[in-house]
């Protein structure tokens, strides 16, 4: 690069996209106008195991404004649907078994919204129904052989683990257990799908444009150069818009029959059943250590459910092999099927709840070892990947530990539980209330407690075109997506400072499968993935206007050195001579041209597969607990992240406070609840299932060491969005037992568990 570097990049540029979205906009997937458009209502199943006997369509057909009703009987099959098509093939026979309450049967399409909802409600189904697994303990518990469809094994060993646990002082086991949870977008998932002859549009909502388009092709059996997905806005993914979803499925089969365009949007109800969620888990984990707290042994037994066809484990031992130095460890997965649909990615999957479990466990190994948290921490700190034995290519836990201590104050702990007290002011009736001196009303418990995160940095193959205009304006298109974390706004940093222009003048389009490829908006990989290939695109697309200026004899810069030119706000010109100079646009307009482009690709460099990568950090909560509520505040939060590079400060932070936020809700909160004799999800709303509000959540700290990592990738970015969940579920359940001596192994950490125990 030239002169130009991190004049733009690492700023806290507001939101490029910002206006248009408090504006209202930003046209999201459920926005979509089109002419002729009928709305598709979806109708599901009310039982969680038996077999279809008849759907009744009689009534609902002839409801004022249905236009045609399609059931299950009519489609590929609506559950099994290929994750990572096209490899797996579509069952297309038909299958009138009930795995799960809420499983798709079919689409009423009308002329308006409430027309198909009304129809819909007068869809008849009668069932046999059959008794349904609903509970861990009913089910039947396997050891898969492989997780996450054939990508990782079910089960990691290094060392000896029997050797490990003799050679422990302290042998410490314990059973950790989190809940099934739910992603809860704002935006619930929707599409629009539209045919013209054999092509189909989707307006999806998606985190992989790329990815959907190939499922959809696989499912519908047609040429990926007939089908075109666009997303334009997402308001939030999660993992729970990672994987094609059978609501697409339906919409486009109903606008193919019905000849016209179909929009679904998924109820915020049916987004309990019908896009994922994150399995219960139960860990059992055995931490064995040496007197002077030196790890001998690690191993972490996680159970999870899946649906009774599909085998989704929630990885929770993934950060287990890699997080502390210790040479004998053993990483098992067990699974069951339930009577639920497929488990997905949320946020963090594996590392969240995982992370909840070895980071609480390593708070009850320190105290029983009478060592401080941090600095056990720092006794068992992994200077390479304990696992791989690979350098990491940057790694500052240290860093964190230490910058977040000395933020929090972590130096005034007493670490003796129920040693911290607080007490509330009384308030003095009336208007404005007033402080008194009587008697204190409230007694809080006050507690610390810190964790480690941990997430895996990775990357894909991203490909961009540039397109430089006479105008003086830019586009710059990629297939990725914007799941609300800031791609457009990152990206347009990164090309502007490349093309030494100002972000104003860039326009980065994404969204669109017509665009040039690149990967799923998951497993936090965008930044990393997608970042280098912009800056690669953009500086090719300068050093093409350079190299013209250069052959042109009525340019200023004819016959110069490339490389003793520079450009900025558009100028070009010779670094030792400013006045010689030259512009993008009177450059092509010499030319007659009305632009020029490039397109580049990248991929992760294969010499970075020679270190481990991951991204960390430490994060630091004080709680007060009301010991005779049992109520639980969060009071103050210090994150202290390491993720390479940081592209964009305040994007960056608005991640952190996201993934905090949401850790608070998985320590305090969040529980989907299962009826265990129907099998059917009784708080599938917000009113139930509860998720942090802006009261619940503290002040928050957000640092980040930066790190300057030359084998990432060029620019040195790390993974960030899923990295600050992690840890925070541990933090909170440490600081809770620093606070009353209670130490909570099942989340969410509700009043009822500290007043009943
Ligand atoms: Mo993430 S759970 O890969 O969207």
């Amino acid at each position: 690069m030239t002169n130009m570097q991190h004049q733009i990049v690492g700023k806290p540029l507001d939101r490029v996209d910002g206006k248009l979205k408090v504006t209202g906009e930003a046209a999201y997937t459920a926005d979509v106008q089109i002419d002729n458009l009928v709305y598709g209502v979806i109708f599901q199943s009310a039982i969680a195991k038996g077999k279809v006997i008849q759907i009744d369509t009689s009534a609902a057909v002839i409801a004022p404004g249905v236009v045609d009703i399609i059931t299950y009987e009519q489609t590929p099959s609506l559950v099994k649907i290929p994750f990572f098509s096209p490899q797996q093939p579509q069952p297309t026979e038909k299958d009138d078994n009930i795995y799960y309450d809420g499983q798709h049967l079919g689409i009423v399409v009308a002329q308006t919204l409430e027309q198909a909802q009304t129809a819909a409600s007068l869809v008849k189904i009668i069932y046999e129904e059959a008794p349904p697994t609903v509970t861990m303990a009913q089910a039947e518990i396997f050891e898969p052989e492989s997780i996450f469809f054939g990508i990782m094994p079910g089960k990691i060993t290094r060392g000896d683990v029997e050797s490990g646990k003799a050679h422990a002082d302290i042998l410490m086991e314990q059973i950790y257990t989190t809940p099934m949870e739910h992603h809860n977008p704002l935006e619930p998932s929707a599409t629009v799908a539209m045919w013209e002859e054999d092509n189909l549009t989707l307006y999806e909502t998606t985190q992989g444009i790329s990815s959907t388009q190939r499922g959809i092709c696989a499912v519908l059996n047609i040429p990926p150069e007939n089908v075109r997905v666009i997303s334009k806005y997402l308001g939030g993914g999660f993992g729970c818009k990672a994987l094609l979803k059978s609501h697409t499925i339906l919409a486009a089969i109903a606008a193919r029959k019905v000849k016209r365009p179909v929009k679904v949007v998924v109820t915020r109800s049916q987004m309990y059943t019908s896009c994922g969620y994150r399995s219960q888990t139960q860990q059992h984990l055995t931490l064995g250590a040496t007197r002077n707290g030196k790890l001998t042994v690690i191993t972490h037994i996680g159970t999870s459910l899946t649906s009774p066809f599909d085998d989704f484990v929630e990885p929770v031992g993934a950060a287990t092999t890699m997080m502390y130095a210790c040479s004998n460890l053993e990483v098992k997965y067990r699974l069951a099927r339930i009577n639920a649909g497929t488990p997905t990615f949320m946020r963090a999957p594996g590392e969240a709840p995982g992370m909840f479990a070895l980071e609480s466990a390593m708070d009850e190994l320190a105290y029983l070892l009478n060592i401080d948290p941090i600095e056990l921490r720092l006794r068992n700190h992994a200077d390479i990947d304990p696992h791989t034995q690979l350098p990491w290519s940057s790694k500052s836990l240290k860093q964190c530990y230490q910058q977040g201590a000395e933020i929090f104050g972590w130096s005034q702990r007493n670490p003796v539980p129920r040693s911290m007290r607080d007490d509330e002011p009384a308030l003095k009736e009336g208007f404005p209330p007033q402080v008194t001196d009587e008697p204190q009303r409230r007694h809080f418990l006050i507690g610390w407690g810190m964790a480690s995160a941990t997430f895996p940095s990775n990357a894909g193959p991203a490909s961009v075109k540039v397109e430089i205009f006479a105008t003086g304006e830019v586009r710059v298109q990629s297939g990725t997506q914007d799941i609300g974390t800031g791609t457009y706004t990152v990206m347009t940093q990164v090309a502007a400072e490349a093309l030494g222009l100002p972000s104003q003048s860039v326009q980065f389009e994404l969204g669109d499968s017509n665009h040039p490829k690149a990967p799923i908006a998951g497993n936090s990989i965008t930044v990393a993935s997608v970042s280098p290939a912009v800056h690669k695109a953009a500086s090719a697309a300068r050093d093409k206007m350079i190299q013209m200026a250069i052959a042109d004899p009525n340019s200023p810069l004819y016959e110069s050195q490339l490389e003793n030119i520079t450009v900025e706000l558009g100028q070009i010109f010779l670094k030792q001579d400013p006045s010689k100079r030259d512009s993008y646009t009177d450059i092509l307009r010499r030319h007659g041209l009305e632009s020029i482009e490039a397109k580049e690709e990248t991929a992760p460099n294969p010499e970075s597969k020679q270190y481990a990568k991951h991204s960390f950090g430490a994060i630091f909560v004080e709680v007060a607990v009301d010991e005779l509520l049992g109520e639980i505040k969060v009071r103050r939060c210090v994150g202290v992240y390491s993720a390479g590079r940081i592209l964009n400060f305040k994007t960056a932070r608005s991640q952190v406070i996201g993934g905090i936020t949401w850790g608070i809700g998985m320590a305090l909160m969040e529980k989907t609840v299962m009826d265990t004799n129907q099998g059917r999800i009784v708080n599938a709303n917000l009113s139930d299932y509860l998720i942090p509000v802006h009261a619940d959540i503290p002040n928050m700290e957000v640092q980040f060491v930066e790190e300057h990592d030359p084998y990432v990738n060029t620019l040195g970015t790390k993974s960030l969005g899923e990295l600050p969940i992690v840890g925070v579920a541990a933090a909170i359940s440490n600081a809770v037992y620093h606070a009353t001596g209670k130490r909570i192994r099942d989340l969410p950490i509700t009043p009822d568990k500290l007043l009943y125990p």
